[in-house]
């Protein structure tokens, strides 16, 4: 066994915890973090029966493909992040990539703003990496049969699974769109698969998905040659020909997962292990962390207004760097050294005013003249050797394009809205971005995902990640600070309310369980202070004192599960 227990240490640590702090799952010898439960299991159940983190991260990713299908899915991308007990850590961008027919000014209407084609519909889809990604990560660390890998999921398309109350509701509020946007309804095998035609489904009803088990039966027996080539390849072109999308045979054929190697960074004697370009995510942490270390923040308190102030002006500076100088490093060059160069780091630091926030319209984009050379998911595993696994993949927006492909069961992203539809113009989430994310053939949109590792002392610490789209960044910075700062457990680093300013527009988005006078404090500092909902559905693993704490995020219908 691994993870060891260090009893002493762990009674005293406990003491020093507050008595209604939240707990997490415990367990010793492996564990998994999704948003749906039937996912959890099927992941544990492959870590129960021998197979390492990265055999249940595949099975996972199948998995949430059928029991989470706002986000979940074979029709998007994604990025994996591993670590294994041997030190090797590597990081696989199975991301979507846009197709050769897709041009800078595809998304630009007669009157020249930007149309809705990015965000619903045929026209929205970029290429999807997920099955030749999970395909991989299976290939280069995998210890189990593939077809064991896939088989739980088809089981659960073919025969069905019970519905919780999140995922049938999740359904029906996506069915309709709302103010002039599409909804599952508009596209026929959406409509029928998802919607039974309107009669919606009810929490507790057994919802199967008989064209997704037989994608899932063929992707088992012929592993990802059938959707790049195969069948399943010759179907979804077709269906793209005949409705106006831009998907082909040839794009299909010539996907490929990029393996990356992972940026890394310290922070207050912490190694961080996160992604680097084409997401902007990686850079934001280490930046906003290097900004942070100097400040003397984290004296004020979590929650305080004196410690949000520095964290959101920390962000505001991230996301107006990220409006520019952030973009796919195969296409662009992306200033990295400048990004994270101690001058830059500096300057942003001096500039911040204790007592005042600065208003956005004076932060600008930094250029650096030298060149050097509405859902998504976040799953965690540690397994019994110490091997890490933190995945983020995505359709982009909820349900992605809305777009069912017909016979295959499975939904399309919306992806090719991360890239900027239009430069200048703020895409689907407000970001506001330029020429280095324009659109090119076969190039990769700028993402947010953040799957991130921590190592203390070198050894596994903390795994972590979240969807959320551009917040995903300030997500996780947040729940890095709530432990490595504030020393939080997991859980209740998890639980913590979350906010998030990113440069344009200039507001500061406050989840609930903030003072009044925490807010009246912040707006006197010159802050707009909005309300949101939920921010992130962050899925974290602790090793701590010999034990592997798990902590899924109560804004999800999500679970953490061990052994
Ligand atoms: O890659 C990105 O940054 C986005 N496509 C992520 C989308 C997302 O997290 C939506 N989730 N709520």
């Amino acid at each position: 066994m691994k993870y060891r227990p260090m009893l002493r240490i762990a009674l005293v640590l406990a003491a020093a915890l507050p008595a209604w702090a939240a707990q997490p799952v415990h367990a010793r010898h492996g564990m998994v973090v999704t948003v749906e439960p039937h996912a959890t299991d099927v992941g544990l159940k492959v870590l129960e029966s021998g197979g390492n983190a990265v055999d249940a991260a595949v099975a996972v990713g199948f998995a949430l493909a059928v029991t989470h299908p706002s986000a979940g899915n074979l029709g998007g991308g994604g990025f994996m992040l591993v670590r294994m007990a041997d030190g090797t850590t590597t990081f696989l961008d199975f991301r979507e990539r846009a197709p050769g027919a897709a041009s800078r000014n595809m998304y630009i209407g007669p009157d020249g703003r930007p149309t809705r084609d990015s965000i619903e519909g045929y026209r929205a889809s970029g290429v999807p990496g997920t099955v030749r990604g999970l395909e991989q990560a299976w290939r280069q660390f995998g210890t189990k049969k593939w077809a064991d890998l896939v088989q739980p999921a088809q089981e659960l398309a073919a025969k069905g699974y019970a519905l919780s109350y999140t995922e049938a509701t999740s359904m029906r509020n996506a069915a309709r769109g709302r103010n002039g946007a599409k909804g599952l309804s508009d596209f026929p095998a959406s409509n029928r698969i998802f919607l039974r035609d309107g009669k919606y489904y009810e929490p507790g009803d057994t919802f199967v998905q008989a064209d997704l088990g037989r994608t899932l039966g063929r992707i088992a027996r012929l592993g990802a040659k059938d959707f790049y080539e195969g069948e399943t390849a010759a179907l979804l072109a077709k269906d793209m020909k005949e409705n106006g999308g831009l998907i082909t045979l040839e794009d299909l054929k010539s996907y490929r997962v990029i393996e990356r190697k992972p940026l890394t960074g310290k922070y207050r004697g912490y190694d961080l292990i996160t992604a680097p370009p084409p997401s902007s995510g990686g850079v934001g942490i280490l930046q906003m962390l290097a900004v942070l270390e100097g400040t003397g923040f984290e004296k004020a308190g979590a929650g305080s207004a004196a410690a949000v102030h520095y964290i959101a002006e920390a962000m505001r500076h991230f996301f107006a760097d990220r409006s520019q100088d952030l973009g796919d490093p195969d296409f662009v060059k992306v200033p990295m050294a400048g990004l994270l160069s101690p001058e830059h780091i500096l300057q942003i630091r001096a500039s911040i005013d204790p007592e005042r926030a600065t208003p956005s319209s004076q932060v600008k984009p930094a250029v650096f003249v030298a060149h050097e050379s509405e859902e998504t998911t976040h799953y965690s595993i540690a397994d019994e050797k110490g091997n890490l696994v933190s995945v983020t993949y995505t359709l982009n927006g909820g349900y992605g394009s809305k777009v069912t492909a017909e016979g295959l069961g499975f939904l399309l992203n919306n992806e090719m809205d991360d890239f900027a539809p239009k430069p200048g113009d703020a895409n689907m989430y407000g970001l506001v971005q330029g020429e280095m994310n324009a659109i090119q053939p076969g190039k990769t949109p700028l993402s947010s995902m953040t799957p991130t590792i921590v190592l203390r002392d070198g050894k596994p610490y903390l795994v972590l990640g979240s969807p959320g789209g551009p917040t995903i960044v300030n997500t996780v910075l947040e729940v890095l600070l709530n432990v490595l700062d504030w020393k939080m457990n997991v859980q209740d680093a998890v639980n913590w309310p979350r906010f998030h300013m990113q440069w344009l527009p200039d507001e500061l988005r406050m989840e609930p369980g903030y003072s009044p006078d925490t807010i009246a404090l912040l707006e006197k500092r010159g802050y707009t202070v909005k309300p949101e909902a939920a921010q992130g559905q962050c899925a974290a693993i602790q090793i701590s004192n010999g034990w592997l704490e798990g902590a899924a995020d109560p804004r999800s219908g999500g679970k953490a599960a061990g052994y």
